[in-house]
């Protein structure tokens, strides 16, 4: 058995994190191999529910669980963590688009990326769940600036899975059918999801279906989906949500399948063309721990504007908070 690693979890007394931490303690992020210490940081009024989930983790008696920290001091909740899932957030209503959060909730990744430079693992990975993913990513990376940019990446993994299942069932396929999905840029209405580059079957996935549908119908439901659901549901989604960072963390952690690659938002290097230093979602394989963009992709003029369109974005709510980006 491995060494035990700490997997810190904010706004763990929320619904994704409710849908999250149970997977997480019984290996389905890190392997059935490592064992894992919660570190579970919420605020000071969510305490009491926060005890009530870890008498449930305690209740599992999950074998892999080597110990739990319920805080809601980030400097606590950081200490000495290899991973870390940022979820802890407000949530968007109906009407709302993301970026409109980036008011609410854009102080708490300032504060929680200095605690994470002053405590975390100098390794740590960093995934950013809560609205706006990509520009809470940028925040918290640039405060910690004794860490890696490329350790900070945002979800974009809900998307990238939401698209797969579409072309799926467009075409009646299995989802275990399609591969090489990209979903580029901005967690939000700009996203792009690209069939150029995928396939169903061995076939490319664009040529498979017809233009109209893959502009007027496939693009907007993927685009749209997260809406769908406030509007379906009354609340935005969550078992969902947490699947696809366990998927994120997990392919990052122990490396994407032979062949295949997914999306993330993680810090441009200038590749396709795209502004140094964003986060913004591109094609990523991983191995060893690490993630690199897929390169040499052709893109047509339809996908360069659309990518530049939610480039555009992602400049904008980077501008927006500007006073937060030492
Ligand atoms: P929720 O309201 O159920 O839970 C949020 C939790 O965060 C609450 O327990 C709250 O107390 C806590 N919190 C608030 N401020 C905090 C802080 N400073 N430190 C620690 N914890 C804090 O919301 P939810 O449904 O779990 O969603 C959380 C976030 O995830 C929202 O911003 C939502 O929009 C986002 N989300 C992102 C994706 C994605 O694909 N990137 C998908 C779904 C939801
Ligand atoms: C989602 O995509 O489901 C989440 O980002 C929640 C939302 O606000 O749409």
């Amino acid at each position: 058995m491995k060494a035990p690693v700490r997997v810190t979890v904010t706004g763990a007394a929320g619904q994704i994190g409710y849908a999250l931490l149970f997977r997480i303690a019984s290996g389905a992020m890190l392997g059935d191999d490592q064992p894992v210490i919660l570190h579970l940081l919420d605020i000071t009024p969510a305490m009491d529910a926060l005890e009530g989930v870890r008498m449930e983790l305690d209740d599992c008696a999950f074998p892999l669980l080597a110990g739990i920290v319920c805080t809601d001091d980030p400097n606590v909740g950081f200490k000495d963590a290899d991973y870390a899932l940022l979820v802890g957030a407000r949530p968007r209503g109906p009407g709302m688009e993301r970026k409109d959060l980036l008011e609410a909730n854009a102080a708490i990744f300032s504060v929680q990326g200095k605690a994470i430079n002053d405590h975390a693992s100098r390794d740590i990975r960093v995934l950013v769940v809560g609205n706006p993913a990509n520009t809470n990513a940028l925040i918290t990376q640039r405060n910690a600036p004794d860490i890696d940019p490329r350790n900070f990446t945002a979800m974009m993994r809900l998307d990238h899975n939401r698209a797969k299942t579409q072309i799926a069932q467009k075409l009646d396929a299995p989802v275990t059918a399609v591969s090489t999905m990209t979903v580029w840029g901005n967690h939000s209405a700009t996203q792009y999801p690209d069939l150029h580059h995928s396939t169903v079957n061995g076939k490319v996935a664009v040529d498979a279906v017809e233009q109209q549908w893959y502009e007027d119908e496939f693009i907007p439901t993927v685009q749209q989906r997260g809406a769908a659901i406030i509007k379906a549901r009354g609340a935005s989604s969550a078992a969902s949500a947490a699947n696809a960072a366990i998927d994120h963390m997990r392919d990052w952690a122990l490396g994407t399948p032979e062949g295949d690659w997914v999306s993330m938002g993680v810090y441009s290097d200038g590749s396709y063309g795209i502004a140094e230093g964003l986060i913004y979602s591109f094609p990523c394989r991983c191995s060893g721990g690490d993630w690199s963009i897929v390169q040499g992709l052709e893109i047509n003029d339809f996908s360069r504007g659309r990518m530049q369109a939610t480039e555009q974005e992602l400049t904008e709510e980077r501008d927006a908070v500007a006073d937060l980006l030492p």
